[in-house]
């Protein structure tokens, strides 16, 4: 899977057209206060970030790293290496004012393009690590970006979501794929997460998936003290089609005997 970087980004690249307008954009521009639903949902385990250098490492359309610039950062990067969602990223932030600093580069080329120890805070989740091959040193990247005292925020999907396999026809849901950390899957989807009428023109992705001991442990080995960990019955986005649905806020859980299955996970570590 050495070919995942170019596969990956092509994959996201052919997306962001279908995602805009699926991005709350209006209600970013047409309300100075507007939050996106996923840092919202962040709220009251965020704490204060007035004043604070954050970054928002692989930042998509920028909604959310808007939102954190809105709630009194210091500074707001985001970072993620398309190119594409990074200039609707910077359109979206010059309608609304918004100095925010946005960075293209491969996640695991942050340090070299960032700097080191530049940054108070770094926010990051709701669909980032499965598109990195080696939580190792996804979690050195944290540490290495952080300045000592620093925080980790990361909302992510659950091992336990994004090891099971599509509903089968007698209703079960079941894990197919591994949990633990291995060389990665290649999928071809012609659909992304919003819904969209053209398939997608670059359908091929390679996703990871990462054991919850294993990122604990990774954070841990790069020198961070965990600080939170919670497990949520909800996500962000629709992740299993007719057998969850929404209750509010952008959340999507099972609709029958929501306690059975984790879906998100908030982690939060700080840089010792
Ligand atoms: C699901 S999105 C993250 C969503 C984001 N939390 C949001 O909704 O605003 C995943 C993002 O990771 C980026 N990405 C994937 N692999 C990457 C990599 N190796 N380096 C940098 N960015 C990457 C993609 O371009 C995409 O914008």
């Amino acid at each position: 899977m050495d070919n995942y970087v170019a596969v990956n980004k092509a994959n996201w690249d052919s997306r962001v057209p279908h995602h805009i307008g699926q991005y709350q954009f209006d209600e970013f521009r047409a309300n100075k206060d507007f939050l996106s639903d996923v840092v919202r949902f962040d709220l009251p385990r965020l704490g204060e970030i007035v004043g604070l250098d954050v970054v928002h490492l692989q930042c998509h359309l920028g909604t959310d790293t808007l939102s954190l610039a809105r709630l009194g950062a210091a500074s707001t990067t985001g970072l993620d290496f398309s190119p594409p969602a990074l200039a609707a990223a910077r359109d979206l932030a010059l309608e609304c004012g918004a100095s925010i600093n946005y960075v293209e580069s491969e996640l695991y080329d942050a340090v070299a393009v960032l700097g080191a120890a530049q940054f108070d805070l770094v926010y990051t989740g709701i669909g980032a690590l499965c598109w990195l091959p080696d939580i190792r040193r996804w979690a050195q990247v944290i540490a290495d970006l952080l300045r000592p005292g620093g925080r980790l925020f990361l909302r992510e999907g659950h091992p336990v979501l994004w090891s099971l396999g599509d509903p089968r026809e007698d209703g079960l849901l079941t894990i197919t794929y591994p949990y633990f950390e291995t060389e990665g899957i290649h999928f071809s989807e012609s659909q992304s997460y919003v819904s969209h009428d053209e398939p997608l023109a670059s359908p091929d992705n390679i996703s990871f998936n990462h054991g919850l001991g294993q990122i604990v442990s990774a954070l841990l080995a790069a020198g961070m003290q965990i600080s939170a960990l919670e497990e949520h019955d909800s996500a962000p986005y629709n992740a299993l089609g007719d057998y969850v649905s929404e209750i509010g806020g952008g959340e999507f859980r099972l609709r029958e005997d929501p306690l059975r299955l984790p879906m998100t996970y908030t982690l939060q570590a700080t840089k010792s």
